[in-house]
């Protein structure tokens, strides 16, 4: 925390929480106690950036493709996530963080999806942090459903091809409540997007760890936003542009 400007802190960190299963292979566990463990890595991860003043944390907890693994496995994540969200909510209610979501939330089994929802009604008006989790999300669906509120609003009238804008695009989006990612940390050694946020990484700086994400602690944090810090985000322009500018 010593070697963090927390003037320059990154208003939203995105995780792409990768490593759960190997995690347990090397300490010749079952996956779903990896994924028990990074649920674990999950709290100390919401409570170091909530401490820290980080604005928004959307976290990659469930892809639509990870629907493909192993029953048991799928099974086993979401009565994790059920009981994530019952151990988190007097902690969210207490550090006024907000919980919301993207991703189909609509495939998700019934009482979980009420625990969804009553989590977010709780905390619809916490201020302090925004904690977004992605859960049964793909950023190319994402996108498709984007595009097709916008072809029913086109044929209604109320938006034309002259006033389509990349602002307004984004606000059609799942993420349209927060800011595009500054940040986006994956860990596990993986160098890829997953699918992951695809028309919001457009600008953000990419930080990839080694680290195993039930292992990635507030040390791991730290070190993601101190490389961050180091980072000149120049968005096209020159450096002696962004200088004089
Ligand atoms: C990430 O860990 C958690 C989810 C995808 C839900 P993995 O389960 O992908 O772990 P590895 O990649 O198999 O090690
Ligand atoms: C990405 O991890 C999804 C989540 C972390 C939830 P995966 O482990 O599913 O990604 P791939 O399959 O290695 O690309
Ligand atoms: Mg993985």
């Amino acid at each position: 925390m010593e070697n963090i400007d927390l003037k320059k802190l990154p208003r939203h960190i995105a995780i792409i929480m990768d490593g759960n299963g190997r995690w347990a292979k090397e300490h010749f566990l079952g996956r779903i106690l990896g994924h028990r463990k990074g649920a674990e890595a999950v709290r100390v991860t919401v409570r170091t950036c909530r401490e820290i003043g980080i604005e928004y944390l959307t976290l990659y907890a469930f892809s639509v493709e990870n629907w493909l693994r192993p029953v048991e496995e799928v099974e086993g994540l979401m009565k994790l996530l059920g009981e994530f969200l019952q151990a988190e909510l007097q902690e969210m209610l207490d550090n006024d963080i907000r919980l919301t979501t993207i991703g189909d939330i609509e495939t998700l089994r019934e009482p979980l999806k009420k625990l969804l929802r009553k989590t977010m009604e709780a905390t619809a008006h916490n201020k302090g942090m925004v904690l977004n989790l992605a859960l049964s999300y793909g950023g190319r669906d994402e996108i498709i459903g984007a595009v097709k509120k916008i072809l029913k609003d086109s044929a209604t009238g109320k938006v034309t091809s002259s006033q389509m804008t990349k602002e307004l695009f984004s606000s059609y989006l799942q993420t349209s409540h927060t800011p595009d990612p500054d940040l986006l940390i994956r860990t596990s050694g993986e160098y890829r997007l997953s699918n992951f946020l695809l028309w919001q990484a457009a600008y953000t700086e990419f930080y990839f760890t080694d680290v195993l994400w039930p292992d990635f602690g507030r040390k791991d944090l730290f070190e993601a936003i101190t490389a961050y810090q180091a980072r000149e985000r120049r968005f096209g322009l020159t450096s002696e542009q962004l200088r004089n500018g």
